[in-house]
C-alpha cells in the first residue's frame, strides 16, 4: 500500500520560535481526540516511559518544553500531580509570559500511576476541564488541551492567589451551585480554588476519573461531597464558623437534591472533638 502524500516523511526547515502555532482548541469529541492523539507516534517530550520522564523531573529539573529548554522548580504537590513553575531564556508559548505558565504532571511511579493509566486519566480531566468552560466557570486555562495527551503534561495558567475567607465564600458558592444544577462532579476541595490578580475566583484541579454525579443520600457521590465540604468546614475554627461557612455554601443547592444530612455529617467529622471531648477542669 502506497503511503498517502500527507503522510510521507518529508523534510521541513524548524520553524522560527515566534511561528510556532499557539495551541488552541479543536472542536473534536473527546473520544476522537483521545484516539488521535495518544495514537500519535512522537510526544514532544523525548522520553519514552513515562516513569523515565518523571525521575528525570525530580532529578535534573530540566525539560524541553514545546522545544524550549526550561528550568523547572516544583511549587505544588497534591495527590495526583506534581505542579512546576518554569524558567526559560525564551518564551515557552508565545506571546504569555513563562512565569505566568505552570506545568502538571502526574506522578509516574507512586501510588500506582502509570504509563498504562496516564491516558485514561488526562482524558478525564480534559473532559471535567472542557465541562467547566462549557459553564462557563472560571477554569486555569490548560495552553495545551487539545496536545495534552500527547505531551504529557499540562501547561497551565497560574493563578497566583489563595482564596480568602470569608470574602470569597459567595464565588466559591456559584461553583456548587453549577455542580448541583448541572449534575456535573467538580473536585471543590478548598485546594483546588486559586484567585487570579483581578480576584476571580478560579477552578485548578480537574477530576480525573469518571465519577457518576448523583444526589440520593448513600450514594458514591454522597460521601464525596461530604468530604468535600468537611475540608471547608475545617476552615472554621470553631463548629459554628465551620456551619456557617458549610451554610452558605450549600444555599439552595435542596431543590437540586442536596441532602443536609451531608452536611451535618461534614460537621460532624471536621469538629467531632470540639463536640465530645470537654477541657478538663
Ligand atoms: N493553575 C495553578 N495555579 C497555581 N497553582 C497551582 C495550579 N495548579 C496546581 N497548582 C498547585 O499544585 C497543587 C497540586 O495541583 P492539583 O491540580 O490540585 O493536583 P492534585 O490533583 O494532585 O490535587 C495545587 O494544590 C496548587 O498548590
Ligand atoms: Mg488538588
Amino acid at each position: 500500500m502506497t503511503t498517502p502524500v500527507s503522510l510521507q516523511k518529508q523534510s521541513v526547515p524548524p520553524t522560527p520560535m515566534k511561528k510556532r502555532p499557539h495551541p488552541s482548541f479543536v472542536p473534536q469529541s473527546p473520544e476522537a481526540k483521545t484516539m488521535a492523539l495518544w495514537t500519535a507516534k512522537k510526544p514532544k517530550v523525548e522520553s519514552s516511559p513515562y516513569e523515565t520522564l518523571f525521575q528525570t523531573i525530580s532529578g535534573e529539573k530540566t525539560l524541553s518544553l514545546y522545544g524550549v529548554k526550561a528550568k523547572l522548580e516544583r511549587i505544588g504537590q497534591g495527590y495526583f500531580m506534581h505542579t512546576f513553575a518554569m524558567k526559560a531564556e525564551t518564551e515557552i508559548l508565545p506571546d504569555i509570559a513563562n512565569d505566568t505558565l505552570l506545568v502538571k504532571f502526574y506522578h509516574g511511579a507512586k501510588g500506582g500511576f502509570g504509563e498504562n493509566r496516564l491516558s485514561t486519566y488526562t482524558s478525564s480531566s480534559l473532559r471535567n476541564y472542557e465541562t467547566a468552560l462549557s459553564l462557563n466557570l472560571p477554569v486555569a486555562q490548560i495552553h495545551n488541551a487539545d496536545t495534552a495527551l500527547q505531551d504529557r503534561y499540562f501547561l497551565v495558567e497560574r493563578i497566583p492567589h489563595e482564596i480568602e475567607m470569608p470574602q470569597d465564600i459567595e464565588k466559591v458558592h456559584q461553583f456548587f451551585k453549577a455542580a448541583f444544577a448541572n449534575k456535573v462532579y467538580f473536585d471543590l476541595h478548598p485546594s483546588n480554588l486559586r484567585k487570579r490578580e483581578d480576584g476571580t475566583v478560579t477552578l485548578i484541579d480537574f477530576v480525573e476519573e469518571k465519577i457518576n454525579f448523583k444526589t440520593s443520600s448513600g450514594s458514591e457521590c454522597a460521601c464525596r461531597i461530604t468530604a468535600l465540604l468537611t475540608a471547608w468546614a475545617e476552615r472554621g475554627a470553631s463548629r459554628a464558623e465551620g456551619e456557617q461557612i458549610v451554610k452558605r455554601l450549600t444555599a439552595g443547592l435542596e431543590e437540586h437534591g442536596f441532602d443536609p444530612q451531608w452536611a451535618e455529617d461534614a460537621l460532624q467529622t471536621a469538629h467531632f472533638s470540639q463536640e465530645t471531648i470537654q477541657p478538663k477542669t
